[in-house]
């Protein structure tokens, strides 16, 4: 009974320490918030504190630009250095100012799962990633001529299942988007000038992280559509999947899942009506009729 009162006791101290540790920082975190995003602009950090300090200003100077003398090193304005983990601090102009991350108190996964990794300040998650809904984002519909090919440019937008999904995901070849014309509006039957892949590797490496959520979304991609092969009636909808890249890397080899939410696969389609059809020659046949599609349902 004895022994079992000491040990709460002790733990009860333990948290209280933590809490104040977590305290101060969040305190001079806040102090000093603005301008320590303003010099840094990271929207990564969660909290920030700043450490000025003179350098030298007749010893090499940059331009007008000087360097900084940081606790026994020699920065060179914009060179940076990590000091911990945690700590990351950049020269300008004289002035060495230091970002602070803090962790969130919750890892975002259960705690058998966490993954310390020695260069990364917090504990890691598995990247999990759910799909709730993909999104066409277009300006204007896509008019077209029959028998010739259309460079076309539009957006993604993702809809994610916050609480399912992992507080951040990244890595490099993590998602794919394929792309084609389709006869119906859920995108099946026939798929016309389709393409596996229009994501370039940055597009592919694009991270997701929670607090910046929404939106999470991919602006000016481009595909090369040809309206061949097909009538008019085949051409209607311009229709995307969004997927798993073929070979995912994981940043640290962390698990990686990506699924639609009750893996219900319509979620990663989306299909958006095609404008005017045009034959060769310049006339106009006629416009897709919103109106006339199939699938919708009535209530
Ligand atoms: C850098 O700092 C010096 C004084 O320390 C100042 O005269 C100079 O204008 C600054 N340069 C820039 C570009 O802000």
């Amino acid at each position: 009974m004895q022994g079992a009162v000491v040990i709460m006791r002790q733990r009860r101290q333990r948290t209280t320490t933590v809490w104040l540790q977590l305290a101060v920082v969040l305190l001079i975190g806040l102090v000093s918030f603005t301008s320590a995003q303003e010099e840094l602009g990271s929207g990564d950090y969660d909290d920030s504190v700043s450490v000025s300090q003179s350098g030298s200003s007749s010893a090499g100077d940059i331009g007008d630009r000087n360097p900084c003398s940081f606790r026994g090193n020699f920065l060179q304005h914009k060179q940076s250095t990590r000091l911990d983990p945690c700590t990351e601090c950049v020269c300008s102009n004289g002035t060495t100012t230091c970002n602070i991350e803090s962790c969130p108190s919750d890892a975002g996964c259960d705690p058998t799962e966490i993954v310390v990794i020695p260069e990364e300040c917090c504990p890691q998650c598995p990247y999990n990633m759910y799909i709730m809904d993909t999104h066409i984002v277009e300006d204007a519909p896509i008019d077209f001529t029959i028998g010739e090919s259309k460079r076309v440019k539009f957006g993604l937008d993702m809809e994610i299942e916050r609480k399912l999904t992992s507080r951040i995901v990244r890595g490099e070849d993590l998602w794919k988007l394929s792309t084609w014309i389709s006869p119906n509006q859920d995108g099946s039957g026939p798929r016309y000038s389709s393409t596996d892949n229009v994501f370039g590797e940055k597009d592919a490496a694009k991270e997701y992280f929670k607090p910046q959520y929404p939106p999470w979304e991919w602006t000016k991609l481009r595909n090369t559509f040809r309206f061949r092969g097909g009538t008019c009636d085949d051409f209607k909808y311009f229709c995307v999947e969004f997927g798993q890249g073929d070979a995912p890397r994981p940043t640290y080899d962390l698990s990686f899942t990506m699924q639609a939410v009750h893996d219900e696969q319509e979620r990663l389609i989306d299909c958006v009506p095609l404008g005017t059809v045009l034959v060769r020659g310049g006339e106009v046949k006629k416009g897709v009729d919103l109106g006339e599609q199939g699938t919708k349902t009535v209530p």
